[in-house]
C-alpha cells in the first residue's frame, strides 16, 4: 500500500466529566486513509466517531497516540498548524447557517475565514450551489429556505475552499431518501473531479457501502474498531449497485457486525 495520507496511531481518548468520572471514549484506535480515498466509519451512537474526526482537526486532543497528516505528526503536546487546518473541510450534522447572511454568503464563509477572496472561488461557490440546485436561492436568507435546502448548503460550505481532506459527520441529517441519493451521486462526482480524501461518518450502512472503498466498523464502551471491510466495486459507483446481490451481502455483513455489538451491550 502506498504511504497513507492520514494515519491515526494507537489513539486513545479519555474524557473527564464534570463529576470527575472519566469516559473511555476511544481505545487504541489505528486507522489509515490513503490520498484521494473514500472511507466510511459506521458504528453505534457514542462509539466515538465524531471524536475521531475532531481529533484529526485538532479540536480535541488525544489522551494517547498521535495523528499524522501529509507527513506532519501532532498529538497531545504538538498542535497542528493553521495552514494545515485550512486544508481540511468539515460538514456537520446540523447545517448551522448564519441567519443574517444570505445563502451564498453562508457558502462563502470559509473563504472569508481563510482569506481566500478571488473570482475563482466565487465561481467554485456558484458551481457548488448549482450542483445542489440552489443557485436560484443564492441571495435568499436561511429563514426563507427549507430544512433540506439548509442541509444542502451546509454540505457544500464544507468544500468551497477546496480542502484536501473532507470530513463528513452524518451530513444529511433530516434529508429524505431521494435527496440523499441525489446528493450522494453528486458527492461521488465531486470526489472524482477533485481527488479529495473523504472520511465519511454515517449510521446508514447502505450509504457507506454505496460510497466507500473501505468501511471501518466500530463498537462502543470503549470505542474501538472491530472490523475493516474493503468494498470491491468498480468506479464510478451508481445507484444500480443497490439491487446487486454482492451489495446486499456487504450490507448484511456490516449490519451483523453492528448487531452483534448491540447484543453484547444488552448482556
Ligand atoms: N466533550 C466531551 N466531554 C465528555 N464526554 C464526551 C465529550 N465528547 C464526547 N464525549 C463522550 O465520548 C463518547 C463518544 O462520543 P462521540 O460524539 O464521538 O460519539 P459518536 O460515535 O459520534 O456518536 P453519535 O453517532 O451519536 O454521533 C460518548 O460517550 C460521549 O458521551
Ligand atoms: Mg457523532
Amino acid at each position: 500500500m502506498e504511504k497513507p495520507f492520514v494515519t491515526i496511531e494507537n489513539v486513545s481518548k479519555i474524557f473527564q466529566t464534570r463529576n470527575r468520572s472519566s469516559i473511555a471514549a476511544l481505545k487504541d484506535i489505528n486507522m489509515q486513509f490513503g490520498k484521494g480515498g473514500f472511507v466510511s466509519i459506521v458504528g453505534p451512537s457514542g462509539c466515538g466517531k465524531s471524536t475521531i474526526i475532531r481529533m484529526i482537526d485538532d479540536i480535541i486532543k488525544p489522551t494517547a497516540g498521535a495523528i499524522t497528516v501529509d507527513g506532519f505528526t501532532y498529538d497531545n503536546n504538538v498542535p497542528i498548524s493553521k495552514e494545515r487546518v485550512q486544508k481540511m473541510g468539515f460538514i456537520f450534522q446540523a447545517p448551522n447557517l448564519y441567519p443574517w447572511f444570505t445563502v451564498k454568503q453562508n457558502v462563502m464563509l470559509p473563504l472569508k475565514i481563510y482569506g481566500k477572496h478571488s473570482q475563482e472561488y466565487d465561481e467554485v461557490a456558484d458551481r457548488l450551489l448549482d450542483s445542489v440546485n440552489m443557485l436560484g436561492y443564492a441571495d435568499a436568507y436561511p429563514a426563507e429556505i427549507s430544512g433540506g435546502m439548509s442541509q444542502r448548503i451546509g454540505v457544500i460550505r464544507g468544500m468551497v475552499h477546496e480542502p484536501e481532506i473532507l470530513m463528513m459527520d452524518e451530513p444529511y441529517g433530516a434529508l429524505d431518501e431521494s435527496t440523499r441519493e441525489q446528493l450522494n451521486m453528486e458527492l461521488l462526482k465531486i470526489w472524482k473531479d477533485t481527488g479529495m480524501t473523504i472520511i465519511f461518518i454515517t449510521h446508514n450502512v447502505e450509504e457507506a457501502v454505496l460510497l466507500s472503498e473501505r468501511v471501518y466498523v466500530m463498537e462502543s464502551h470503549p470505542g474501538r474498531i472491530v472490523a475493516e471491510i474493503n468494498i470491491e466495486f468498480d468506479q464510478p459507483r451508481t445507484l444500480g449497485l443497490l439491487t446487486e446481490e454482492k451489495f446486499g451481502r456487504y450490507c448484511m455483513e456490516i449490519e451483523n457486525l453492528i448487531g452483534k455489538i448491540d447484543l453484547s451491550k444488552v448482556k
